[in-house]
């Protein structure tokens, strides 16, 4: 419920705060401050959300995923809460790579410093239509190599085209990163398999779920390859391999600071349970989901059609991701 400031502000938010602590929202962390001061004198304990909801768009937290042993490298995945989208960051030595970053490119220049590495590659899985990639400012910035899948249609040059099989190589190539391409989300969607036992899904499988085939190109086609990229999936890759998704989507994955992953395994029989075979079914659950906020000029940025304007950025951004079809409730 919204109570805008105003008069009978304070009698309206005491009534709905029965005696509980109050937390002021606001878009810059600016109202909010006067609406503390107006509740405080009403005598209610509150607080307000420092730097708003534009902060909260900005809020990360890391969390270093477990590497086995016998295996190279380090793995950090870096969650931007306000969007429950999900970034990787996979480094040997003095290397990395960043997988998936968001418009806030910032972050991923500042934890590779305090990591230690310097970024030599960017990959987008597949071309967002929920928000604004970071991934060619990222690489322009830093000089990395950018890795794009041609067959997501993007209207600029100067990436590599990233296809199955590709791999992308670090320092002395300890860190093994191989491109498999999983169809369905979107047509170029691709997957990264780290070390044959991490499998960064994009937006292809989620811990619940899959990612909807109805935001770019013909839904029943593109849900039928997601149905086969999935059989795909679930037959070659070892059950124990750790499934790290683009997206999280429950309070519970919001509040934790583990690192949000799951065994193929586990992941396959939810999504088994989803029954994903017949594309006509697929295509009528799908029409009933709310798309993502403004994802058509999201799209038209991410794919070169349109510039990025860091100051509108926040604005398209705003609302929850929307790029899921979810399996069945947790
Ligand atoms: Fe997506």
């Amino acid at each position: 419920m919204n109570v805008p400031l105003g008069s009978g502000f304070a009698s309206r938010v005491k009534a709905i705060a029965n005696d509980n602590h109050v937390i002021t929202v606001c878009r810059t962390g600016v109202r909010s401050l006067h609406a503390v001061n107006e509740l405080q004198e009403a005598g209610l304990f509150v607080k307000s959300l420092r730097g708003g909801i534009v902060a909260w768009s900005n809020t990360y937290v890391t969390s270093e995923v477990h590497v086995p042993d016998a295996l190279s490298g380090r793995m950090i995945q870096m969650r931007r809460l306000s969007k429950g989208c999900t970034s990787y960051l996979i480094g040997d030595r003095k290397e990395c790579v960043v997988v998936d970053p968001s418009s806030k490119i910032e972050e991923y220049v500042r934890t590779a410093r305090i990591e230690g590495f310097r970024i030599t590659h960017v990959v987008d899985t597949h071309k967002h239509a929920d928000h604004i990639s970071g991934a060619r400012r990222l690489a322009s910035t830093t000089g990395a190599q950018l890795h794009l899948s041609p067959m997501d249609s993007y209207c600029f040059e100067g990436y590599r085209p990233l296809a199955d099989a590709t791999s992308i190589g670090l320092e002395n190539d300890r860190v093994k990163i191989m491109a498999i391409h999983t169809p369905g989300h979107t047509q170029g969607s691709m997957s990264l398999l780290v070390n044959d036992r991490m499998l960064l899904s994009g937006d292809t499988l989620f811990l619940d779920g899959v990612g909807r085939p109805d935001l770019q190109g013909s839904v029943e086609e593109s849900a039928r390859q997601l149905f086969r990229t999935c059989e795909k999936l679930f037959d070659e890759l070892d059950s124990e391999a750790m499934v790290l998704p683009a997206h999280f989507g429950s309070n519970e994955d919001l509040m934790t600071a583990a690192p949000i992953t799951a065994p193929v395994s586990i992941v396959e029989a939810r999504i088994r349970k989803a029954d994903l075979s017949d594309p006509a079914s697929i295509a009528g659950r799908v029409c009933n989901l709310p798309k993502p906020a403004n994802y058509e000029a999201i799209l038209k940025i991410n794919s070169g059609q349109a510039s990025f304007d860091p100051s509108v950025c926040d604005l398209l951004e705003e609302g929850p991701n929307r790029c899921a079809l979810a399996a069945e409730a947790r």
